[in-house]
């Protein structure tokens, strides 16, 4: 395909083991074990790929990333081709020692979710007695060593109730920048959206708050904000369009246009045994299948919106029509939206939701 352009990131997710078990993961529901993860070689050779193909910044991702005793090599080759390096980490093995690696080997952000404020959800939600209080902790050693720090608070039902918290935490604990991501319903948190999502009065109260906690804490916390889309007139521009500025590589090489890829069966995704990162990213058929506008259908290409949201997420139209060429069904002009709000409405009217189905860590 002529005229693409170069990716902006690479979500290097490195391992899909993980202590966490949290019922909303955006790992696939079939992980890789870790007898298939790649070896230190080739994700440095990846990594120069993705920098010759114009990559801007790496997102070293899991699982837990730090769970790789070749991470800082891998960040202190990401630096050495000037790379901009982003750690994701549950961070409840996030000790002095690693950070003070990291920072040598010129990492330069360090990311770190949230499953609530206090333990007793935050623990519940992750799986994990003790979560939260090592992840306040190593949320402290990434200020003391002088690393941005983004707080990611995941919001869904358990939690919706502390977000006024969330905004004091990230500030009391020096974040330049939260992001308040309600759950994104593909893989483990689709499996679980009748456990995890809210009403549609609890979201709407979420934008209400953000958007004032944007005036309140302006100068000294960035807010992003990312709502659960199925009560959203809109849909959200998904990886800011199918290949165009994002892309991911599997614990065992899988190159993908988004996390959640995988789950659309008739696209067969490359791997980086297979070609170069230059020929995945121009001329595969899975990348250029849903690239562009060409592919829309009617409804959409008539869309003034067609170049802001670029029709949505692909994956969200697999997981609830089956054909993810079909326009997102949480657009209020999709034949699927009153479907997809009764069903959302009727799961988070329940009283008592259904237990989680956790994830759990691969070997
Ligand atoms: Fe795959 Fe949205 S998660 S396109």
């Amino acid at each position: 395909m002529t005229g693409v352009e170069p990716p902006l990131a690479l979500l290097a997710e490195l391992t899909h083991r993980c202590p966490l078990r949290c019922p909303y993961c955006s790992n696939p529901l079939e992980m890789d074990a870790r007898a298939d993860e790649m070896d230190t070689e080739t994700w440095k050779r990846v990594l120069s790929e993705a920098k010759a193909l114009g990559a801007m910044q790496v997102h070293f991702s899991g699982g837990e990333p730090t769970t790789r005793p070749d991470l800082g090599e891998l960040v202190s080759h990401a630096t050495s081709l000037g790379l901009y390096s982003n750690l994701i980490t549950a961070a409840v093995a996030l000790t002095d020692a690693k950070l003070t690696e990291l920072k040598e080997a010129g990492l330069a952000h360090v990311q770190i979710s949230f499953q609530g404020t206090e333990p007793d959800i935050a623990d519940r939600i992750s799986g994990f007695d003790g979560a939260f209080v090592r992840k306040r902790e190593a949320a402290e050693r990434v200020i003391a060593h002088r690393l941005a720090l983004t707080l990611n608070a995941v919001i869904n039902r358990h939690n919706v109730e502390q977000l006024p918290v969330f905004f004091e935490m990230a500030a009391a604990m020096k974040a330049r920048r939260l992001e308040v991501a309600h759950v994104q319903y593909y893989g483990w948190g689709l499996k679980n959206r009748a456990a995890l999502i809210p009403t549609q009065a609890q979201v709407q109260e979420t934008t209400r708050l953000v958007e004032q906690a944007r005036e309140d804490y302006a100068g000294q916390l960035v807010i992003d904000y990312v709502v659960p889309d199925y009560y959203s007139r809109r849909p959200k521009s998904c990886m800011n369009g199918w290949a165009r500025r994002f892309f991911n590589i599997t614990p065992a090489g899988k190159v993908l246009p988004c996390h959640a890829a995988e789950s659309i069966p008739h696209l067969n995704f490359p791997t980086v045994h297979q070609a170069s990162l230059r020929d995945i990213w121009h001329n595969d058929p899975a990348f250029n299948a849903y690239r562009g506008t060409d592919w829309m259908p009617e409804t959409c290409q008539s869309c003034d919106n067609k170049k802001i949201d670029w029709a949505g997420c692909r994956c969200q139209a697999m997981a609830l029509t089956g054909d993810a060429a079909n326009m997102d069904p949480v657009c209020e002009k999709s034949p699927f939206k009153d479907l997809v709000l009764d069903l959302a409405e009727q799961e988070a009217a329940r009283e008592t939701p259904p237990d989680f189905i956790y994830r759990e860590s691969p070997r």
